[in-house]
Parts: C-alpha cells; sequence; structure tokens
C-alpha cells in the first residue's frame, strides 16, 4: 500500500488548487465562524474524496473547472457530516484535536455543520453546477436518512447485518458514490459512465465504513476516540458477527453489558474481548474483501493509465490504512 500522499502525487497540482478553494469557499465576515472554520482548516483530513473526484474526472475524459467545484463542494459536505456527527455521537476528539463540539458546545458545532453544508450548495449554484448539485442533494438526504436510522436501530438493539449494510450505505458509501459520479459527471461523461463510477465508489465506500468500523475495536491511534460505537450502542459489523454467531448465553451475558455499561471501561472491554476472540473482526475483513473486489470489478472496464492507477491504490488504501 502507498502512503497517501504518494497516492495524491500526480494530482498534486490540482490539490494545492483545491486547498485554496476550500479555504475561500468557508470564508465568512462573522469573527466567531472565520475562527471555527480557521481551526477546521488548519486540521485537515486525509482528503481523499476530492481525491476520488479528480481521478474519476481524470478517468473519464479530463479535470475541469467543474471537477474543481465538485472537489471542494464534497469536502464541505464532508467536513460539516463530521462536525454534526461528533454531536450526534457525543465525541470530543477528530483528527487527533478535540472536535467542535468539545471546544465550542453543540449548539455552535450544528450552526457550523449547517454553515458549511450550505457553503458548498451556493458554490454550486453560482456556477450552475445543476448536475454536481442533484448528485450531491440526493447523497446528504441519504446521509441524513442513514444516520437516523442507525440511531433507531441503536436503540432497539437490532444486529440484523442487512440493516447495517443499509446504515452504512446510507451514510458513507453515498458520498463517495457522489465524489465518483461528480467526478466523471464534471468530465463531460455520459450517463452510463457517470452512474458506473457511482456505483464503483458505493462499493468502496461500504469498503470505507467497515474499515471505520474495525478500528473502534482495536488500540491503535487513529486521531478519534476508540470504543464509542459500542458506547453509543451503535451495532456495527464486527460486533453483529459475533452476537449472531454466540451460544444463547454468551448472547445474552453480551447484549446485557451493551445496555448497561455504564461506560465502564471493564465492560467495554469484555465486549471488545468477546468479539475478538469470536472472529468478529476476521469476518468483517473478509466482508470489506469482497467489496474492494466488487470495486475493481467495475474499475477494470475502465481504460487503463494514470488515473485509473490513482483509484487502484486509493481503493486499497481504504482496506489497509491505519487511520
Ligand atoms: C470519517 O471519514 C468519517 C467516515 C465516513 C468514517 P475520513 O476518515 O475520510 O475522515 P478525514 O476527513 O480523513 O478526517
Ligand atoms: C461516519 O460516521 C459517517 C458520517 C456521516 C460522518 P461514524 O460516526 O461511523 O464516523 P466516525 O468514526 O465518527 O468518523
Ligand atoms: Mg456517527
Ligand atoms: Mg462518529
Amino acid at each position: 500500500m502507498l502512503s497517501i500522499n504518494e497516492i495524491k502525487k500526480p494530482i498534486a497540482a490540482e490539490i494545492d488548487v483545491f486547498e485554496d478553494k476550500f479555504r475561500a469557499s468557508m470564508q465568512s465576515s462573522v469573527p466567531l465562524l472565520d475562527r471555527i472554520t480557521h481551526y477546521i482548516v488548519k486540521r485537515k483530513g486525509k482528503q481523499i474524496r476530492p481525491m476520488f473526484v479528480f481521478f474519476t474526472a481524470s478517468l473519464c475524459g479530463g479535470i475541469t473547472e467543474a471537477t474543481h467545484r465538485g472537489a471542494a463542494l464534497v469536502e464541505l459536505v464532508h467536513t460539516a457530516s463530521l462536525v454534526h456527527d461528533d454531536v450526534v455521537d457525543n465525541s470530543y476528539q477528530r483528527r487527533g484535536f478535540f472536535s467542535i463540539n468539545a471546544l465550542w458546545k453543540n449548539k455552535i458545532a450544528v450552526l457550523v455543520g449547517d454553515f458549511l453544508l450550505t457553503k458548498g450548495m451556493l458554490l454550486s449554484l453560482e456556477n450552475d453546477d445543476f448536475e454536481l448539485l442533484k448528485i450531491l442533494s440526493n447523497a446528504v438526504k441519504q446521509m441524513s436518512e442513514g444516520e437516523l436510522l442507525q440511531f433507531e436501530k441503536a436503540r432497539h438493539m437490532n444486529f440484523d447485518e442487512g440493516v447495517y449494510y443499509e446504515v452504512i450505505r446510507q451514510k458513507t458509501a453515498s458520498l463517495i458514490a457522489s465524489c465518483c459520479a461528480c467526478g466523471a459527471s464534471s468530465a463531460g461523461a455520459d450517463k452510463e459512465t457517470v452512474e458506473k463510477m457511482r456505483l464503483f465508489g458505493e462499493k468502496v465506500g461500504i469498503a470505507f465504513q467497515i474499515k471505520d468500523d474495525m478500528f473502534d475495536f482495536g488500540t491503535d491511534d487513529v486521531g478519534k476516540p476508540l470504543g464509542i460505537d459500542i458506547k453509543e450502542k451503535k451495532m456495527t459489523l464486527p460486533l453483529i458477527y459475533s452476537l449472531n454467531n454466540a451460544s444463547s448465553g454468551d448472547k445474552k451475558r453480551i447484549i446485557g453489558l451493551v445496555k448497561n455499561h455504564n461506560n465502564d471501561p471493564k465492560k467495554i472491554s469484555q465486549i471488545i474481548d468477546f468479539v475478538k476472540t469470536t472472529g468478529g473482526l476476521q469476518y468483517a475483513e473478509s466482508q470489506m474483501k469482497q467489496y474492494q473486489e466488487d470495486a475493481f470489478a467495475i474499475l477494470n472496464t475502465m481504460p487503463e493509465g494514470e488515473a485509473r492507477t490513482g483509484l487502484e491504490q486509493l481503493v486499497r488504501y481504504t482496506t489497509e490504512r491505519k487511520k
């Protein structure tokens, strides 16, 4: 696996332009907002979504001005979703630093998330990028639905694998799918190709979230709190598998722990140990690899070259990354 910076190399110049545009698109004359967006820009993430936009555009006809606006738009939507997600998940750390809600409280984080989302939408509207806007608005809708579905299922302790896939397809894969659809569309690709790239992105996005959910059971420093899904009673694939394959005694015991852990670290680690010793992580890994293979199968129908290789490396990074 190459590092994210090595994968970025062929599009390094594009990413530089993107960073300027992204920063500029967040500007506000309200001092508090300006302070917060500065804080966000300084702690940038991996930028995989803009990378998907640029590589797919490049693969489907070439990077245009619209591709650049698409890249800024997806990162704005992504950033807004993280700011909101940390409120929803009661999480105090993001990218190795305090989250917005930790520093400025929930009320402000909700408003900042709304601001970022709107700025993204305006950027497209001002440039008549209606196709990009259509693709992205659909993703934003699905992301909210996915988060709400997850909430509802957490409340009822649902451990149906099908529901899990529906949640992650909506809350995470829909945006990565949009990145690839936007990239293709901004390059002038035909409808069929846009749809093909969307489907490719959806497969990658599902693999991406399975990986993210596996991190929660680990001990590596990934820049955000560990064990938080369990604390919030979010049923992710490793736990779902282990529960569905446990003896009825174990199942009762673990469900009891998930319901009544009261943030006791001993109880949380008992749940984590149970998942680790009953093959939950191996199962999640194998499912993730399956989605990766599906993504590769779609990608292989596209012309060979630097752009396709970039996407291949990005897919590999998705499932092998350490954060
Ligand atoms: C985090 O996404 C949110 C999920 C969908 C799991 P990333 O891992 O891409 O976040 P950053 O932007 O690199 O911090
Ligand atoms: C990620 O949700 C999807 C979003 C819509 C942000 P998670 O809650 O699983 O992601 P992390 O682990 O906090 O980044
Ligand atoms: Mg969440
Ligand atoms: Mg979260």
